[in-house]
């Protein structure tokens, strides 16, 4: 198995990355220690999280994901064969229970904030350091030089080994790795956005982001590549919705001609290698130069296994160009000669 570098760091990852959201909201702790046990079996080593999941279960505060993982790692006998990969950004904790504490002293991308998530985070993880801190999404009130300065010193104090980012549109990534230039401050090494082959911001990811990240070494680890489980095949035309949590969301957002055709073309695919369409669906990610790592969510070892092949599967040049041709959005000439 080749293991993939991170944009320009130092830590190399398996090709698919394990999400965590799904820990204590549909799938309960045992279940999660067994997932990440397979994982970390068939070779994985980049489990993502962050101190918000998972917020939306009932009576959630957040943290509960992290201190599933923590656990978890307290089972292993070397924690550095795993890289632990947390974020921070969003609110904690059951707003307006502590006090006089204000929203912004609970969430954001401040320094006051920042260093008292992290340490939040390592005791909930049972960690010394973290190996990848990410900033979840844009903090338009605090300036970036502020957040680039704190993590830099959470990194120069030992609690965490690289820096990324989520969600930051490409002109903020820039800002972001410009002034980390100009200061000396540590830079993102990777971005997390959402993107797939039928992702609704597919083009504002691929028109710009992916540019960014190709031409500055940023690694690219996209969350929800199977748009929520839609890719999976498991929802079709004209059938009742799959037993899932997130399904009717799922058909909310996915359900569209254009999606049913990506499907179909998919399906297709599948069959020629004997494979699982979610499997495809990842192989198709995996063939952009720009990529690192999908972030898959798995509710039991079974859905993870069906996933799992995806990290050796290569699709050839007609199969690329179909999937291609069917799920692509209008390039204008300045785009395509840029
Ligand atoms: N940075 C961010 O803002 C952000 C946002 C979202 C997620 N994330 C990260 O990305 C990770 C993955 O995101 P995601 O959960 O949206 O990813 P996803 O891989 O697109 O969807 C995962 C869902 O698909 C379904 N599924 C997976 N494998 C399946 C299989 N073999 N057969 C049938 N259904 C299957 C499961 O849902 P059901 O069984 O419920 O149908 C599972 O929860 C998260 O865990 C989290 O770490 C980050």
């Amino acid at each position: 198995m080749n293991y993939r570098q991170l944009g320009n760091s130092g830590l190399f990852v398996y090709p698919l990355a394990l999400g965590t959201m799904q820990f204590g909201w549909t799938a309960d702790e045992q279940t999660g220690f067994d997932i990440m046990d397979a994982y970390i079996e068939a070779g994985g080593n980049l489990i993502d999280t962050a101190d918000v999941y998972s917020r939306w279960a009932p009576g959630n505060p957040g943290g509960v994901s992290e201190e599933i993982i923590g656990r978890w790692l307290k089972t292993r006998k070397n924690r550095d064969t795993v890289l632990v990969a947390t974020k921070v950004r969003g609110p904690m904790g059951h707003m307006g229970s502590e006090g006089r504490q204000t929203k912004h002293q609970r969430e954001g991308l401040s320094r006051k904030w920042i260093m008292r998530a992290c340490e939040d985070s390592l005791k909930r993880l049972q960690v010394d350091y973290i190996d990848l801190y990410q900033v979840h999404w844009l903090d338009p009130i605090i300036p970036i030089e502020e957040t680039l300065s704190a993590l830099t010193d959470l990194v120069r104090k030992g609690y965490v080994r690289y820096i990324g980012c989520s969600n930051f549109s490409a002109w903020r990534l820039m800002q972001a790795l410009w002034a980390s230039d100009k200061h000396g401050f540590e830079r993102f090494v990777s971005i997390q956005p959402e993107y797939s082959i039928a992702s609704p911001v597919r083009e504002q990811f691929e028109r710009e982001i992916a540019r960014v990240c190709e031409t500055y070494g940023v690694g690219v680890i996209p969350y929800s590549p199977l748009s929520g489980g839609f890719l999976t095949g498991k929802y079709q035309r004209d059938a009742d919705l799959p037993d899932s949590e997130r399904a009717k969301g799922i058909a909310d957002s996915r359900f569209s001609e254009k999606n049913w055709a990506i499907l179909d073309n998919l399906r297709e695919v599948a069959d020629n290698h004997q494979a699982h369409v979610a499997q495809v669906s990842l192989a198709w990610l995996l063939s952009k130069p720009y990529m690192t790592a999908p972030i898959v969510g798995a509710n039991s070892v079974e859905q993870l296994k069906q996933l799992l092949p995806a990290a050796d599967l290569v699709l050839d040049a007609h199969e690329l160009e179909a999937l291609n041709e069917v799920s692509d959005w209008p390039r204008t000439r300045t785009e395509r000669e840029n």
